[in-house]
């Protein structure tokens, strides 16, 4: 018996009837992340910009996932739309970040030109296409939805609204008036050496921030457990401390907080708000400021973290925004270490998984955030369940066969 063998043995027995994460091989694997990244994300609403950054005709923005890039332009109608950001001439993508492209969106390849609605307008030697029907050859038009202020896209179109899927957890938004927030720059972009479920797992309980972020716990009292809704989206909630941190960052914001942002009610300005949304989305919310957590496939063993923070701009009566800018930077610091503590944890958890022998241990009650996202991902690519991986170059294979399967047994 080879030590494979005897480890996969014991799984059963000492889980007691608890879930178990998924087998070490889905969170290695190239071909289940392009799978996942098919079926999983391209169906599900993805964030691209803040209202604030789409206000004006010709302004846009645009995000950049896998394989796909998205673009958000206002219309010179007022009307914000969404495309594919992609030439149909031959592909040349159109646009990068964000910005104001006046009255055209044009190609930088061969001059294609499109008005801000999408619609194709000029070909540069238009006479060599002889019978081109321009109308036809607009920008591809995705689904879009704001909330909040909050613009999301879905490429895949199809399933539950972005209000649907918040449904009444949508409220407890209201009191941190999102909308007003501005960018505090470009977004942070980064690659972190991990597959994305694990960055995903781990955005989806609080059961690690006890004893994987001291900082968190000396400074405020979190709801370990949390709340989830049927369509995936999860809120918990974190109340500041009375008792002052030790640490001196922790201790001004639970001291600044609270006094500076007048504008929110008291409750608001000591409670921070941790959303996630399946599958792959953490919105995390504070009395001075927003940022997104968006994690995105990349391949087996890597994801791409796209991080956007927004801050509350305004000017306090006394000094002109000087302590908010204050409880922003401290806001920013303290996050910045945390962000450091879960990238560490989750490339820990990835060395892990390829670890010889390792099967998946049970998963806590608080952890129940987890075990929906899990059963999503089985729902989608049912090859994510099988015990042990596919053989290379047939994972997409297997997994057509699986649906197959489960379609008929419908
Ligand atoms: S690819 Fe855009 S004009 Fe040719
Ligand atoms: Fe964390």
């Amino acid at each position: 018996m080879t030590m494979m063998q005897n480890f996969t043995g014991q799984k059963g027995g000492a889980h007691g009837g608890l879930a178990v994460s998924l087998p070490a091989w889905a969170y290695s694997n190239d071909e289940l992340a392009e799978l996942e990244y098919e079926r999983v994300i391209l169906p599900s609403w993805q964030f691209v910009c803040h209202i604030s950054q789409v206000r004006n005709p010709g302004d846009y923005a645009t995000l950049d996932m896998k394989k796909d890039s998205i673009l958000v332009i206002r219309g010179k109608d007022g009307t914000l739309r969404a495309f594919m950001n992609v030439c149909r001439h031959r592909a040349a993508k159109l646009l990068d970040g964000t910005g104001n492209c006046k009255a055209r969106i044009t190609c930088p390849y061969h001059g294609w030109s499109y008005d801000l609605g999408g619609e194709l307008k000029a070909i540069p030697a238009q006479q060599t296409f002889p019978g081109v029907e321009k109308d036809k050859l607009g920008l591809q038009p995705v689904e879009m939805e704001m909330l909040h202020g909050l613009v999301f896209t879905r490429v895949v179109p199809g399933g539950p609204s972005l209000r649907e899927s918040f449904g009444d957890m949508a409220n407890l938004l209201t009191p941190y008036r999102l909308d007003e927030m501005v960018p505090a720059g470009a977004p942070w972009i980064d690659s972190w050496n991990c597959n994305w479920k694990i960055a995903v797992d781990n955005n989806l309980e609080n059961y690690h921030v006890p004893v994987g972020h001291p900082g968190y716990h000396r400074m405020l009292d979190s709801d370990l457990a949390g709340t989830i809704n049927q369509h995936g989206v999860a809120h918990s909630i974190s109340v500041l401390k009375e008792k002052p941190s030790s640490n001196w960052a922790e201790r001004m914001y639970q001291k600044m907080a609270p006094e500076v942002l007048t504008e929110l009610d008291p409750e608001t300005r000591r409670t921070w708000l941790f959303y996630s949304m399946a599958p792959n989305i953490g919105i995390d919310i504070y009395p001075d400021s927003f940022d997104i957590f968006q994690i995105l496939p990349k391949d087996g063993t890597s994801c791409i973290m796209r991080y956007p923070v927004f801050v509350r701009p305004g000017k306090d009566a006394t000094d002109n925004g000087r302590a908010r800018r204050v409880v922003q930077y401290l806001n920013q610091r303290i996050n910045r270490q945390v962000g450091a503590e879960d990238r560490e944890l989750c490339e820990r958890v990835q060395l892990g998984m390829s670890s010889h022998g390792y099967v998946p241990g049970p998963l806590s009650n608080y952890e129940h955030a987890v075990v929906d996202f899990h059963n999503r991902i089985r729902a989608a690519c049912p090859v994510a369940a099988e015990a042990t991986a596919p053989a290379a170059g047939t994972v997409r294979q297997r997994n057509e066969a699986l649906l197959t399967e489960r379609r008929t047994a419908a």
